[in-house]
């Protein structure tokens, strides 16, 4: 429908609907008007399933909901690195829906994870918001192609659990813009949702769902976002302020409060401007509903169980394989499995997002028919180690060629609602792992979690499989990746740090009270690990495959880049093992610190592709690379720059381990920041302004010539670790007037022309 239809359907209704439709009709669907044909829409959880509730309706996932197919999480598609798979499970979710008669999907969320303590982090991708963004706008482009409509959650800085309702996140403008909001800017830019959900928390000290910074001035003037904004359920506090801020939808259901919004305009403290600005936005998603709205054919479970199943595991990480531990050969091999995971498997987590499966084998179930394969329980789910299934365990391994431990996160322990409280596993499994991997030394760990965990262990055991939590397939996943018939391809969309502490957010987690700063500011995950060339227990990025890759002739296109220009950059992948693989092409963009006049994380990912490759095999990908791969936010000018200095675009296996580089000179890009010059300015910051730049250039040789003079010798003194010095060391940091006490010659006159000129251009209209 024509943005010109909907104002007209505005205009005809009476205030009383205006205000009705704001809120939800009931805890799932939005508001109808029968008179004006104005449908309503349903809407449901999300995001790796269909939550539809035909009775008792809740937003926690406490009652039951109809049968439908459970995909893997968000923590295990993050790993797949696969937009196409992302892509074709959103269509799977979208028939689901049709099938349900659903028309807005409350997902993707794509919040950052900031430290892996937080509960929801499982329905999250990564702590990178590039790859959160182009995995997100993947997801929602696949359901919004089956006529469905997706909600790109948790709209902003929402990444703990913790006074979720009521903390403000705060942090500097740089840190937002960088990591909090740039995966939202990527999917929604790309893939333009039908609707935002605005979080829990307030974003400086202003609830979520109140903000016009965000909800006005970001979303609708910069980015020209279209869609209708709803709110979290129960984030709404203000049913006024929330119109004004540019919510349109408060849910659930909260008919009680409509009359709020009435007398709000009667009394002039709403204007009918914003209030009809809601009301377009709610009209423009009840049509696309219901023009998307299809009879489908028969919704296809065992179809859909499969696609559940291949996505698990192109998803599934293998991080460790000594000595070809992996893959098994379960013809010749006895095989002792252990852990109670094996019986009970964890697929998906706890809270809005819990899935009514339609069928979830364990790995016993998968099993059964094999003949070498023995099972022992090993441990509980609660802390304590039970001896007897300890010693059980432990005779089990020892009489078996190869121990295969399911361990992994109780339900209890990650949660919608509440974050982690430690990132260690319960003692019982690590105790187990300790004493079965003294008997075998053939012993693989899968894990099913929904966020790192410590591993005190991890040198002790030859095999390490990340499942995460997989969804309804993923133990037939699992035993397709054990025995090889998969080639595993996964690889980590974040960081395992250590311990818990190493975590950049480990000081300032979960917050003082209702203040949560975020003050380890854009050094998150690999950006801070990489940087401080910290020892991890796997970076993000890490994932072994079956077969061996090699990376080889990466080129550029161009050696210098300025703002507005685009870069190609190839590199060449080979398959040099025996065995049909994919790898992941992951391309970074570094900056050689020793040239910057800003802070920067040591490299950024700017671009990914998974290939699949025969034996033998090699392919050349191409990535291009435009301004947004070597900018910063510069918080003075508001806007994204590009500095001045050397950067390296690098192949790589991880954030920890690049193979190759190829160096670029940017050129300093100059946008007006409002900046006042003085002669006390520094010389490094006048250097920005392309008038003070080409005033340096012609007077520097001058100065540089009489501090050469002073020192004599001092000029061609050897200087150690000449490359780490930085470019403003010296006279560079110094005020201007140093230069003017060190050249008379230069006018008063000159002194202040050239400081009106540089001024004059840095004005912001
Ligand atoms: C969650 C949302 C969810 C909503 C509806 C809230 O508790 O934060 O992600 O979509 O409930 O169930």
């Amino acid at each position: 429908m024509k943005n010109e239809e909907i104002r007209q359907l505005v205009e005809q209704l009476t205030l009383e609907e205006k205000a009705s439709l704001c809120s939800g009709k009931d805890m799932f669907s939005t508001q109808d008007i029968p008179r004006l044909q104005i449908p309503s829409c349903t809407l449901s959880d999300g995001p790796h399933g269909v939550r539809k509730q035909e009775g008792e309706q809740d937003f926690m996932g406490q009652n039951v909901s109809v049968t439908a197919t459970c995909f893997p999480a968000a923590c295990a598609t993050g790993s797949s690195f696969d937009p196409e798979l992302l892509k074709e499970m959103g269509q799977s979710l979208g028939q689901n829906c049709q099938k349900e008669h659903v028309q807005v999907l409350l997902g993707p969320g794509i919040n950052i994870k900031r430290s892996p303590l937080c509960g929801r982090n499982f329905e999250y991708f990564s702590e990178d918001p590039y790859v959160s963004g182009v995995l997100g706008a993947a997801y929602i482009k696949g359901v919004q192609s089956e006529g469905v409509g997706t909600c790109l959650k948790h709209f902003l800085a929402n990444s703990q659990e913790n006074r979720r309702r009521t903390q403000s996140s705060e942090m500097d403008e740089r840190t937002l813009r960088e990591i909090y909001i740039s995966a939202f800017e990527y999917a929604l830019k790309e893939s333009k949702p039908w609707s935002v959900m605005a979080s829990y928390n307030k974003i400086h000290g202003i609830y979520a769902t109140e903000n016009k910074t965000y909800l006005k001035t970001l979303l609708r003037d910069e980015w020209n976002y279209e869609g209708a904004v709803i709110s979290d359920w129960a984030a709404v506090h203000d049913r006024v302020e929330v119109v004004k801020g540019g919510c349109a939808l408060t849910m659930p259901g909260d008919k009680g409060q409509d009359h709020l919004i009435i007398e709000a305009v009667e009394n002039g403290e709403l204007s009918l401007k914003d209030l009809d600005s809601c009301c377009e936005q709610m009209i423009g998603l009840a049509m696309k509903g219901k023009k998307g709205s299809r009879e489908v054919l028969p919704y296809d479970y065992e179809k859909a169980h499969e696609l559940a199943r291949k996505v698990s595991e192109e998803s599934m990480v293998l991080l460790k394989n000594e000595e070809h531990v992996l893959p098994i050969d379960s013809q010749q091999k006895k095989i002792a499995m252990i852990g109670k995971f094996a019986e009970i498997p964890r697929y998906q987590g706890r809270g809005s997002s819990q899935i009514n499966a339609y069928r979830v084998p364990s790995i016993l179930d998968v099993v059964k028919d094999e003949k070498d394969v023995c099972y022992t329980e090993g441990f509980d789910f609660g802390e304590e180690t039970d001896k007897e299934k300890l010693l059980q365990a432990v005779m089990l391994a020892q009489k078996s060629d190869v121990a295969v431990i399911f361990a992994g996160l109780p339900p209890v322990m990650e949660s919608e609602g509440y974050d982690r409280w430690t990132m260690k596993l319960p003692l019982c499994q690590n105790e187990l792992i300790e004493a079965v991997s003294n008997v075998q030394k053939n012993t693989i760990v899968v894990l099913q979690n929904g966020s790192p965990v410590e591993m005190p262990w991890a040198d002790k055991v030859n095999g390490i499989v990340e499942a995460y939590l997989g969804g309804e397939a993923v133990c037939e996943a699992i035993w397709n990746v054990l025995t090889g018939k998969v080639n595993p391809s996964g690889h980590l969309a974040e960081t395992f740090p250590k311990k818990l502490s190493d975590n950049p957010s480990y000081l300032f987690w979960p917050g003082e009270g209702d203040r949560v700063e975020y003050n380890e500011g854009i050094y998150v995950g690999y950006r801070y690990y990489a940087t401080k060339e910290m020892d991890v227990q796997f970076p993000f990025g890490h994932g072994l495959s079956y077969t061996t890759f090699e990376y080889t002739d990466l080129s550029v296109d161009r050696d210098t880049f300025s703002a507005g220009d685009t870069i190609q950059a190839d590199v060449t992948v080979k398959n040099t093992g025996n065995r049909a693989g994919k790898a992941l092409v992951q391309l970074y963009v570094g900056v050689l610190l020793n040239t910057m006049t800003v802070k920067r994380p040591v490299r950024e990912l700017k671009g990914f592709k998974k290939v699949f490759l025969n034996p033998g095999e090699s392919r050349t990908i191409s990535f291009t690379l435009d301004k947004r791969a070597f900018a910063y936010w510069d918080k003075e000018a508001h806007n994204w720059r590009v500095a001045e200095g050397t950067y390296e675009i690098q192949a790589g296996w991880s954030a920890e381990e690049v193979c190759l580089g190829k160096q670029i000179e940017a050129e300093d890009e100059f946008i007006p920041t409002g900046i006042v010059y003085t002669i006390m300015t520094p010389i490094c910051d006048v250097k920005k302004n392309p008038v003070g730049k080409e005033f340096l250039t012609r007077i520097m040789p001058m100065a540089e010539g009489i501090i050469k003079r002073m020192g004599k010798n001092k000029g061609s003194e050897p200087m150690p670790y000449e490359e780490l010095r930085p470019l403003n060391m010296g006279l560079l940091s110094e005020p201007l007037q140093t230069l003017k006490r060190m050249l008379p010659n230069i006018t008063e006159d000159e002194w202040k022309s050239v400081l009106a000129e540089m001024n004059s251009i840095e004005r912001i209209e």
